[in-house]
């Protein structure tokens, strides 16, 4: 009886420390050192031709939803310079992204999708944080997205702007979505 009761304590103990390191110091650790604590279980890496059919897997169903454009293999082939992904130590490949130079000073983050079974744990979150990386590795001062879930990227900071002053160039990709003409996507927009 006593022993249970110690190794109750001892449980106890465990549930409170490991709630007060999710709920009060991961998340200042995270600020502080600008990683996602939740991220932790696997990294974002830029894409190989191997992960093509995952990344195919992830955004197929987004695409037959109407939740994002949907993407060919052969397309996914020509652009795989463009993008990342994160690969989970024990479920690989669960959600990419994409950072295409669309013009002068000006590029797009595209096909961002985390497979449902890992949504919520900041991979998204990473994932943009790499791509608007690359923009300014690459000397470009500012990243938009033509989105359907503008709350978050408005928590990353980004800003509704008017998509009629976007360049032309954006619009031939929008010829193959199912809506064209009548876009109902909200475009944000960030300095880097
Ligand atoms: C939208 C999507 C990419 C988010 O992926 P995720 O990995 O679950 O997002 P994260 O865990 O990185 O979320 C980061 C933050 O955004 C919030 N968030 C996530 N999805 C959100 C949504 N749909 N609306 C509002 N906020 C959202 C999270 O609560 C989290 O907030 P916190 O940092 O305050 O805790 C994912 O739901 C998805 O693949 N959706 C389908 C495809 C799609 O719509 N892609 C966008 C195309 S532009």
């Amino acid at each position: 009886m006593a022993r249970s009761l110690f190794a109750g304590r001892h449980v106890c103990r465990l549930i409170i420390t490991t709630r007060y390191w999710n709920r009060t110091l991961a998340p200042k650790w995270n600020r502080a050192f600008g990683q996602d604590y939740r991220e932790r279980n696997g990294m974002i890496r830029k894409a190989k031709v191997q992960d093509i059919q995952a990344i195919k897997k992830i955004v197929e169903p987004y695409g037959k939803a109407g939740a994002m454009l949907p993407i060919s293999l052969a397309e996914l082939y020509d652009r795989l310079r463009s993008y990342f992904i994160y690969d989970d130590t024990t479920d690989g490949v669960v959600g990419t992204a994409a950072l295409h130079v669309t013009w002068d000073d000006l590029a797009e983050i595209r096909s961002l999708a985390v497979a449902k079974s890992h949504k919520g744990r900041g991979i998204a979150k990473g994932l943009v944080a790499q791509c608007l990386a690359e923009a300014a590795d690459l000397g470009v001062g500012r990243v938009f997205v033509l989105t359907y879930v503008p709350e978050f990227f408005a928590k990353l900071g980004f800003q509704e702007f008017d998509k009629a002053k976007l360049p032309h160039k954006v619009w031939s990709e929008c010829l193959k979505c199912v809506k064209f003409p009548e876009c109902d996507e909200t475009a944000m927009i960030l300095k880097v």
